[in-house]
């Protein structure tokens, strides 16, 4: 049943994603599209505390989709962690008169949304809370898929390939970590593109002179005189991996260390679309007072997932893709 909705608060918290401005393209322009007034809240969940908004409109929203970044600034807010923090919060929604607001984010951000409701109802205050999951870890339980993540792995994809350039030149080894705070996603996907000698994720055990030395050793025999190596943060510190090869069988690796880079740039068409769709569906949700919710992805899909039941939900790793990675990397004896 439709809702009287009249206006909407829209945010981003956690750390950027490229694709996070699509969204809120996508969430403004739905909203005022059914006559509902959109207010960007600024700096994350702490914009709710300081009372630190700006109106949008269609126009104000006009050739962001394109831009990394997001244009509503993000911060990660400890204060709003508090219950004094979401009553200040709580207030600003009552004194803007907003009946819900659109986290986009992790799901650190969608806790925050969740307790802010509830202390809302608590309160007497109708707030509906949906969440729009972005960020480049791809680590949300609830949802296949997260905005930005295809960006960031092709942004990691295209500063790997430009350093085989020079490793294959100089027939050397690279140890590459890439982002992705505790889940390989990026890691695999990564190596999988590139065509990785060996990729460590913290989903799986590491067995060094396995999973490192004779991936290296393989390549080797095989003819292959440069090496790429892929480290998920997660899985330990590009750093040591690279001293670790160094002392147990004598290269001399090049270690790179990718880091922000991977969070900027213009998001691809899958962060895209994948944005437009998602806040579209999220203002309709609010619309048809769904209430609390996480727009989600299943195989391909948008599904709206309450947002209790998405904070519980756990992703399973890739395995499959794993074992793929591995058997294409491993078979160099077979030519
Ligand atoms: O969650 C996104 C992410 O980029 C992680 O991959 C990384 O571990 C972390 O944020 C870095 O956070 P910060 O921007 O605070 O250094």
């Amino acid at each position: 049943m439709e809702q009287k909705v009249r206006r909407i608060g829209v945010l981003t918290s956690g750390g950027d994603a490229p694709g996070m401005n699509a969204a809120v393209r996508a969430v403004v322009r739905a909203a005022v599209g059914r006559s509902i007034e959109c207010i960007g809240i600024r700096r994350g969940w702490n914009g709710l505390i300081t009372n630190d908004f700006v109106r949008m409109g269609n126009i104000t929203v006009s050739h962001i989709i394109n831009k990394g970044g997001t244009v509503l600034y993000t911060a990660r807010s400890d204060e709003f962690m508090q219950v004094s923090g979401q009553d200040k919060a709580l207030a600003t929604c009552k004194l803007l008169g907003l009946d819900a607001i659109v986290a986009i984010g992790g799901d650190g951000t969608f806790r925050g949304a969740l307790d802010l409701s509830r202390r809302a109802a608590e309160k007497g205050y109708a707030l509906q809370v949906a969440g729009i999951p972005a960020t480049i870890d791809n680590d949300i339980g609830c949802s296949h898929y997260t905005i930005g993540f295809d960006t960031a792995c092709n942004t990691a994809i295209e500063c790997i390939d430009k350093l085989r350039d020079t490793m294959q030149s100089h027939e050397r080894c690279s140890v590459v970590e890439v982002m992705g705070r505790h889940a390989g996603y990026l890691a695999l996907n990564v190596g999988l593109s590139i065509g990785a000698t060996a990729v460590l994720v913290p989903e799986r055990e590491l067995d060094f002179d396995q999973d490192v030395v004779e991936n290296i050793r393989r390549a080797r025999l095989a003819g292959t005189t440069h090496f790429m190596v892929v480290v998920a943060e997660g899985a330990g510190s590009a750093l040591e991996i690279g001293q670790r090869i160094h002392d147990e069988i004598g290269l001399d690796p090049r270690v790179t260390v990718l880091g922000h880079i991977q969070r900027g740039g213009a998001p691809t068409m899958q962060d895209r679309v994948t944005a437009s769709r998602m806040g579209y569906t999220a203002v309709q949700a609010i619309i048809e007072g769904k209430g609390n919710c996480v727009v989600a992805t299943k195989e391909g899909r948008l599904v709206i997932i309450e947002m209790e039941e998405a904070l519980q939900m756990k992703k399973d790793f890739d395995m499959n893709g794993y074992a793929i990675l591995e058997a294409l990397t491993n078979n160099h004896s077979a030519r």
